[in-house]
């Protein structure tokens, strides 16, 4: 079971107060919080009064062609680190491999998936014989955590997409623009390749997070994807905004600090780029192995902690309201 938590150093950090300060607030405004090896945290419904975060309501999607390049394990770790800081999260799954749904421990084989979803809406009912909602579909992995899961049947997505001509720019657009009146954020793994599913997928989002690691063709790959993105837009006349994050960073290679250089160099993906990047660690392989986060420790790690710095990256992309300052 994954038990992700917020630790009150990383509390402290985030809002730049002290250790104590965190203790006093907490005390005063009677939140519950835990304490483990003299180290003190606390989970999801804490952190929202705690930070009182208020964000404009944002749809996040993966999105590189190429694979294995962290989409899933960074947008589930995204997706965890947001809801530590308050922010109540809605994942989809649109990948027919499922990772993100296994991630979370989910077994989607009596679960609605998005293609189910899809057919529900078609005949405006659906398996229970309620009218059709969207917002019946998602399943609790965490307090303030939903997931619309998938399995192997969302492999027709793509085809059923195109066989019932429906409008790219609105199908997906319209179900999920629906889970922002119960979500602060949307985050949609996408598969590594570009179809219909991912095309509507795209067309729905506000932002775009695409992955890029250290390796000598990464540039190519971003290349089709904007190339993809442009003419999208062109088509549709709308587009989100591409964001590059630099993943499976190696301090000690020259390679990293090249490719970086060069990203950062390049006239349109080097202001796409995130100023945080993670770094490669072993931490995120083998807490999947173990289905739990990189937040469910009582220490930071290289792994938590950049994600933490690229979380609130995030966090202040989408804020509107400062934090409450009365701690
Ligand atoms: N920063 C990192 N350091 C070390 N390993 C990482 C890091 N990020 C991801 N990985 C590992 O790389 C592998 C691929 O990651 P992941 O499945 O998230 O990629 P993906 O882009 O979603 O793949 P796919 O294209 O198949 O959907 C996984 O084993 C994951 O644990
Ligand atoms: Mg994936």
């Amino acid at each position: 079971m994954m038990n992700p938590k917020m630790l009150a150093s990383d509390a402290a950090a985030a809002l730049d107060i002290t250790l104590q300060a965190v203790h006093k607030k907490l005390k005063s405004k009677g939140l519950l919080y835990e304490k483990s090896q003299n180290r003190l945290f606390f989970f999801h419904e804490t952190a929202k009064e705690f930070f009182g975060f208020k964000v404009r309501p944002t749809i996040f999607a993966t999105q590189v062609v190429k694979g294995g390049t962290g989409k899933t394990t960074l947008l589930g770790s995204l997706a965890v680190r947001l809801n530590l800081y308050g922010l109540k999260v809605l994942c989809i799954d649109l990948d027919q491999q499922a990772n993100l749904t296994s991630y979370f421990g989910v077994n989607a084989e009596a679960k609605p998936v998005m293609i189910d979803i899809l057919i529900d809406k078609e005949k405006k009912i659906d398996q229970e014989g309620r009218p059709f909602s969207f917002l019946n579909y998602p399943v609790p992995v965490l307090p303030g955590l939903d997931i619309i899961p998938s399995r192997i049947e969302n492999a027709i997505l793509d085809n059923y997409l195109m066989v019932n001509s429906l409008p790219l720019d609105r199908v997906y657009r319209e179900l999920f623009r629906k889970a922002l009146n119960n979500y602060d954020v949307v985050l949609i793994d996408c598969p590594p390749a570009l179809g219909q599913s991912v095309a509507a997928a795209s067309m729905a989002s506000d932002i775009i997070l695409s992955p890029v690691n250290p390796e000598k063709f990464c540039i190519d790959g971003l290349k089709v994807s904007f190339q993809e993105l442009n003419q999208l837009e062109h088509k549709f006349s709308t587009s989100p905004d591409v964001k590059i994050i630099f993943n499976k960073f190696d301090t000690r290679t020259n390679l990293s600090h090249s490719i970086l250089q060069e990203l950062l160099k390049d006239e349109i993906y080097g202001s796409c780029l995130f100023k945080s990047y993670i770094r490669l660690s072993q931490e995120f392989p083998n807490c999947s192995g173990k289905g739990i986060s990189v937040f469910d420790g009582l220490r930071p790690t290289a792994a938590s902690e950049d994600m933490d710095l690229w979380t609130k990256e995030i966090i202040d992309m989408i804020k509107i309201a400062d934090e409450v300052k009365d701690a």
